[in-house]
C-alpha cells in the first residue's frame, strides 16, 4: 500500500516534472522568440534608418549637384564674358599697335623728310643768293660798258665768274645729296648673284684710291690687302656691295688725308682690308690709321646726313646707304674707332 502510494506520488512527480518540463522548453522558447523578434526588429528599424539616412545623403547630394551645376554655369557664363572681354581688349590692342607703328612710320617720314629739305634747301639758298648777286653784278657791268670803262668791267666780269662758280659749286651739292638719296631708294633693288669678295674688294681699294689721286697726285697711302683665298664665291648684289666698299674707302682715304695735312712727313697713312671667315659669316675689314671718331661723333655717323666733313665735301649719306645695304644682305656693319689713332670697320655677311 505504501509503495502503492509511493509509486503514485513519484508518477504524479513525473507527469509535473513532464509539465514543468515542457512549460519551462515553452517558456524557453518563447522568450528566444521574443528576443529573436526584437533584435530582427532592431535591424530592421536599423535598415530602415539606414535607407532613410542615404536616402537623406542621396538628397543632399543632388541638392549639392543642383548647386554646384548652377555655380559651374554661372563660373562658365562668367569666363565666356571674361574671355569675350580679353579677345576685344586684344583686338583693341592690335588696333592701337598698328596705329602706333603707322604713327612711327609717319613720324620716320616725318623725320626724312625734314632731314632732306633742310639738306637740299641750304644749298639752294646758297645757288639763289648768288644768282640774284649776278643778276645784280651784270646790271652795274652793263652801266659800266655804257661808260666804257674796261677796267672796272672786268673787275665786275671777274666777280661775276667768281659768283658763278658758287653757283655750280652749291648745285652739284644739291646734285650730290639728290642721287645720295636714289642711291638709297634703290637699296632693295638688284639681283644676287655669286661674286668673288675678295676680287671686288680690291677693285673698290683702287678705285677709291685713283679718284683720290687725280683730284691731289701730292697724296699717298700705303694700301694693304689680308684676303682668305679659301674664301669661296658669296651670293651678293655686286653694285650694292662695291658702293659700300667705295664708301669705306673713300672715308679712310679722306682721314688718313686729313690727318697727314696735320702730321705731315712723320706719318705715314696705311689703308687696309683684310677678309676672313668668321663661323656661318664672311668678314671684311676696312682699317685705317686716320684721325679716328671720337665717341660723341661714333654714336651718329650711320645716321642719315650727318657729316664732319666742310659743305660741299660730303652729303652724308655714305655710311647710313652702306648700313642699309648690308641689312639688305641680312649682314652687320659695325664699327671700331680709336680718336686721333685708327678707324675699323667691318663688314659680316652670311656665307
Ligand atoms: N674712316 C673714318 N675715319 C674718321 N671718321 C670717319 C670715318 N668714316 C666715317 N667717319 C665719320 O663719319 C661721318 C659720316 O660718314 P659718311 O660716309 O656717312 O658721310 P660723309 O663721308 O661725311 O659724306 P659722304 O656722303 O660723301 O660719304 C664722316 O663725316 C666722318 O665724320
Ligand atoms: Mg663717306
Amino acid at each position: 500500500m505504501q509503495l502503492l502510494e509511493n509509486m503514485q506520488l513519484l508518477e504524479i512527480s513525473l507527469e509535473y516534472r513532464v509539465i514543468f518540463g515542457i512549460s519551462g522548453m515553452v517558456l524557453l522558447f518563447t522568450s528566444f522568440l521574443i528576443v529573436f523578434v526584437v533584435s530582427q526588429r532592431k535591424k530592421l528599424q536599423y535598415h530602415k534608418d539606414l535607407l532613410a539616412l542615404h536616402e537623406e545623403q542621396q538628397q543632399i547630394l543632388t541638392q549639392q549637384n543642383i548647386l554646384l551645376e548652377e555655380r559651374v554655369e554661372e563660373r562658365t557664363t562668367e569666363l565666356v564674358f571674361q574671355k569675350n572681354e580679353l579677345q576685344k581688349s586684344l583686338h583693341e590692342l592690335n588696333l592701337a599697335q598698328s596705329q602706333l607703328i603707322q604713327k612711327e612710320k609717319m613720324a620716320s617720314l616725318g623725320e626724312l623728310t625734314a632731314g632732306i629739305a633742310h639738306e637740299i634747301q641750304n644749298p639752294l639758298n646758297f645757288v639763289n643768293n648768288f644768282s640774284e648777286v649776278t643778276i645784280e653784278l651784270v646790271d652795274e657791268l652793263c652801266s659800266e660798258l655804257k661808260d666804257v670803262d674796261i677796267e672796272e668791267a672786268m673787275l665786275i666780269a671777274d666777280s661775276i665768274k667768281q659768283t658763278l662758280e658758287k653757283i655750280n659749286q652749291h648745285g652739284k651739292r644739291a646734285d650730290n645729296i639728290v642721287k645720295g638719296m636714289l642711291e638709297h631708294s634703290r637699296v632693295d633693288t638688284g639681283q644676287k648673284e655669286p661674286t668673288d669678295i675678295n676680287k671686288l674688294a680690291a677693285e673698290s681699294l683702287r678705285l677709291s684710291y685713283n679718284t683720290f689721286r687725280a683730284k691731289d697726285n701730292t697724296f699717298a697711302a700705303s694700301c694693304e690687302t689680308f684676303f682668305d683665298d679659301s674664301i669661296d664665291h658669296v651670293a651678293v648684289v655686286p653694285q650694292a656691295v662695291k658702293r659700300v666698299f667705295i664708301n669705306l674707302f673713300n672715308n679712310a682715304f679722306y682721314s688718313v688725308r686729313e690727318k697727314k695735312k696735320r702730321l705731315g712727313e712723320s706719318y705715314g697713312p696705311v689703308v687696309s682690308v683684310t677678309t676672313k671667315k668668321s663661323g656661318d659669316n664672311i668678314l671684311i675689314i676696312v682699317s685705317d690709321n686716320g684721325t679716328g671718331i671720337s665717341p660723341q661723333i661714333l654714336q651718329k655717323i650711320f645716321q642719315p646726313f650727318f657729316t664732319t666733313k666742310p659743305t660741299g665735301e660730303g652729303t652724308g649719306l655714305g655710311l647710313s646707304l652702306s648700313y642699309d645695304v648690308i641689312k639688305a644682305h641680312e649682314g652687320e656693319l659695325n664699327v671700331e674707332s680709336v680718336e686721333g689713332e685708327h678707324t675699323s670697320f667691318s663688314i659680316a655677311l652670311p656665307d
